[in-house]
């Protein structure tokens, strides 16, 4: 098979978010493979900015990634017990998209927050989500980064061994789907 490619999205748009730093990780444990960083700096959804002027183009060249990829990972914190607006907004404006973009993308959602339970009540929420959108969520050991701020050292990299194991185990099923 050729490179494969994939997708990750965090549902924090912060540059030292605990969220990308586990996408790194993550990608590292998919394995050889072309990945792109999606950008959630969207407007705001809005029914008469989409009457008016259609699909904005940030929206439209995520959508034109999901797209393109093999597969997806979403790392998400957890904002007030729910999935943070940005996120929501994001899968909002692509549901807007023609063709059903999501559908059967291979996809594996994992979370880190300050809380002690990694974001899980989020975590349940962003895949309620991609239900509706008929993602293929590939099922597996929930990777909770708890207290994420302890969790990862100066240059990014996540040291629980934990952490690390289930995770590799989330991304080889989902390098393995796409094989
Ligand atoms: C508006 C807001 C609400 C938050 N609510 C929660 C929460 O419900 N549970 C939790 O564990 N952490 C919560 N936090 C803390 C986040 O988990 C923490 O800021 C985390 O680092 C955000 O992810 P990031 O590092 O990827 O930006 C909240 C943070 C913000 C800014």
């Amino acid at each position: 098979m050729s490179t494969p490619k994939l997708l990750t999205i965090s549902g924090s748009l912060r540059k030292g978010s605990y969220n990308r730093m586990l996408l790194k990780e993550a990608a590292k444990a998919f394995g050889d493979a072309e990945v792109i960083e999606a950008d959630l700096d969207l407007p705001l959804y809005d029914g008469d900015l989409e009457a008016a002027e259609g699909i904005p183009a940030p929206v439209q060249a995520l959508a034109d990634q999901i797209k393109a990829v093999d597969a997806i990972v979403i790392s998400s914190p957890e904002y007030n017990k729910g999935i943070p607006g940005v996120l929501k907004n994001a899968l909002d404006w692509v549901s807007r998209v023609e063709g059903a973009v999501l559908k059967d993308k291979p996809t594996v959602v994992v979370s880190a927050a300050a809380g002690r339970t990694g974001g899980e009540t989020a975590q349940f929420m962003v895949l309620h989500c991609l239900t509706q959108l008929q993602v293929r969520l590939m099922p597996g050991p929930a990777v909770l980064v708890a207290g994420a701020m302890n969790e990862f050292d100066e240059s990014g990299a996540l040291q629980n061994e934990l952490y690390l194991k289930t995770l590799a185990t989330r991304m080889q099923a989902l390098r393995a789907e796409v094989a």
